[in-house]
């Protein structure tokens, strides 16, 4: 059957790397989170103790900085100069500074280029905030999930709960604001939803029956 690129995209803690993981299985296709590049940068900067406004420096850092996604069984592990980081990029310090790191026009250029040399082979589920509009324009299918901020916080709070972390229901909404403005605010490829991107508001919709939308609208076309 054909292959094809699936392009999802959306604001923060919308469910799109559970559901694209999912959906990737499905398809024996290969998934790849941007967001992890963003935050495995960020991560190194911040151990650097490296001023994240100062481009020139991060550029330079991310010119030496080896950032590679590999499987493991079902999840997903990042490399970070051959160090496993994929429970750190995930920390409340990166989340909260990665949208600082993202928003500079030359650090997404050097990784918009290792995101599109990865998906160069059809075949491939890629999730972020600008794949559909500049990763993989041509995506044969673009979908840009939403979902309140308050249902957004409450799937970060149980997760959070069941990973041990403590964490307030009113802080992660802030947080999660915040993180949207800074993305959908910048000037280099701002959250925007593509012009023929289908939106689909998870609100109200279960992990699988959102991978099982998405894989309808797939499966038109392979
Ligand atoms: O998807 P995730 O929440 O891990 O992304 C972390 C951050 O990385 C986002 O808030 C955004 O600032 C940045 N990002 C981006 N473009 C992408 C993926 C992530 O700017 N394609």
């Amino acid at each position: 059957s054909k292959k094809i690129a699936i392009a999802i995209d959306g604001p923060a803690a919308a469910g799109k790397s559970t559901v694209a993981k999912i959906v990737a299985e499905e398809l024996s296709y290969i998934y790849i989170d941007t967001g992890a590049m963003y935050r495995a940068l960020t991560l190194k900067a911040l151990n650097h103790h490296i001023d994240l406004e100062d481009e020139t420096a991060l550029v330079e850092l991310l010119l030496h900085t080896k950032i590679e996604l590999q499987k493991n069984g079902k999840n997903q592990i990042v490399l970070l100069d051959e160090q496993d980081v994929t429970i750190d990029v995930r920390s409340q310090h990166v989340t909260n500074n990665v949208s600082y790191v993202a928003k500079l026009p030359a650090i997404r250029e050097e990784l918009v280029n290792r995101q599109q040399q990865l998906a160069s082979h059809r075949g491939v589920v890629m999730d972020g905030r600008d794949i559909g509009t500049r990763v993989l324009p041509d995506a044969e299918v673009k979908i840009y999930l939403i979902a309140t901020v308050e249902e957004r916080a409450k799937r970060r709070y149980e997760e959070n709960k069941r990973r041990g972390i403590p964490s307030s229901m009113e802080q992660l909404i802030k947080e999660i604001e915040e993180r949207d403005r800074i993305d959908s605010e910048r000037d280099a490829s701002p959250l925007v939803k593509a012009e023929n991107a289908i939106e689909v508001d998870t609100t109200a919709m279960s992990i699988n029956e959102v991978a099982q939308f998405i894989l309808d609208a797939a499966s038109k076309l392979i």
